[in-house]
């Protein structure tokens, strides 16, 4: 999926665009409220990302008893951890961080070094489930629901994505309820309501992680083309969005196995297929049961 152009702030001369998006905001936040209200206690996972923004100035905005919590890998780009402190303050509100567990960091890096991630698919998704999959599962723990600020636009196998569905890996409710939102409308939102973000993203970074995992795109790739990019499609996934079977959301069906192989960090540069771009955190599993509450259809 191409990226579509990032709206210079001229956008918000495009009124009606402007309205759209507002009243577009007014159905997140009042989903938000009924979300607290019928799944408390209910979490958002924010990454700092741009869309995570959004729903970090809409919770906090308007004060919705939703937790806001986000997974410190200990290698995000210092341009995230900066953000987290602007946002902190913007808000006057702290995130929750939770770091991965210090004797499994140790382990991985005892047993495939300090960058082992570049090396093989095994290591990169040890490395994955001990900074990012295990912190997901103690953040969850006894809650109902939780929140993510996935769009169906972000690559192909996003597109079937719902705003409310079931999570049978975590065993609770998930929403995304920026779900049907296009970048454009990302960016007015963040733009006109002054929000913060993450300076990545004025250096072609749509999609960020971890900083030895991200680099920026160039044009005409996808969205998530700067993300694991030196391996083959099929194993980009980190272990947060896993189908229980562990197929990815984002898979296709045609992906390569054979191609499962971490090419070498030096032969970065290939173009990317978009659909198994995944870090793991939303692997779902592929009976998504229907949830009518709310009238959202899962
Ligand atoms: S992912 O593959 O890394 O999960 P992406 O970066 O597009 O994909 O993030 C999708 C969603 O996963 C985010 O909107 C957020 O809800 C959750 N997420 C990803 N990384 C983190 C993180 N470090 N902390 C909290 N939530 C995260
Ligand atoms: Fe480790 Fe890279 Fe996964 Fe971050 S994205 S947890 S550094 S392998």
């Amino acid at each position: 999926m191409l990226r579509e152009n990032l709206p210079a702030i001229a956008d918000l001369a495009d009124l009606e665009l402007v309205a759209a998006v507002a009243e577009k905001a007014v159905g997140v936040k009042q989903l938000l409220r009924d979300v607290a209200r019928d799944y408390a206690p209910v979490v958002f996972a924010n990454s700092l990302g741009a869309e995570d923004m959004v729903l970090t100035d809409m919770i906090w905005g308007e004060g919705a008893e939703i937790g806001i919590f986000s997974l410190d890998t200990g290698r995000l780009p210092a341009e995230t951890y900066e953000l987290m402190a602007r946002a902190e303050s913007h808000y006057g509100r702290r995130l929750e961080v939770f770091a991965p567990r210090h004797e499994a960091v140790q382990s991985f890096v005892a047993g495939f070094g300090i960058n082992g991630f570049y090396d093989s698919v095994e290591a990169r998704k040890t490395c994955c489930h001990a900074r990012k999959v295990e912190p997901l599962q103690r953040a969850l723990a006894g809650k109902q629901a939780w929140i993510t600020g996935l769009r169906a636009a972000q690559s192909q196998t996003r597109e079937k994505l719902k705003t409310v569905s079931f999570d049978n890996v975590n065993n609770m409710v998930k929403i995304s309820p920026l779900a049907d939102w296009s970048e454009r409308e990302i960016w007015v939102y963040l733009r006109a309501n002054h929000v913060p973000y993450n300076a990545l993203h004025d250096r072609n970074y749509p999609s960020i992680g971890c900083a030895p995992c991200t680099r920026a795109i160039q044009p005409g790739e996808d969205v998530r083309a700067g993300r694991w990019w030196w391996e083959s499609a099929d194993t980009k996934e980190c272990g947060l969005h896993r189908r229980p079977d562990g197929t990815l959301v984002r898979a296709s069906a045609k992906a390569n196995v054979g191609e499962a192989e971490v090419k070498a960090p030096s032969g970065a540069g290939r173009s990317q297929i978009e659909e198994a771009k995944e870090c793991g955190l939303h692997l779902v599993d592929g009976r998504l049961q229907r949830i009518a509450k709310q009238g959202v259809e899962a």
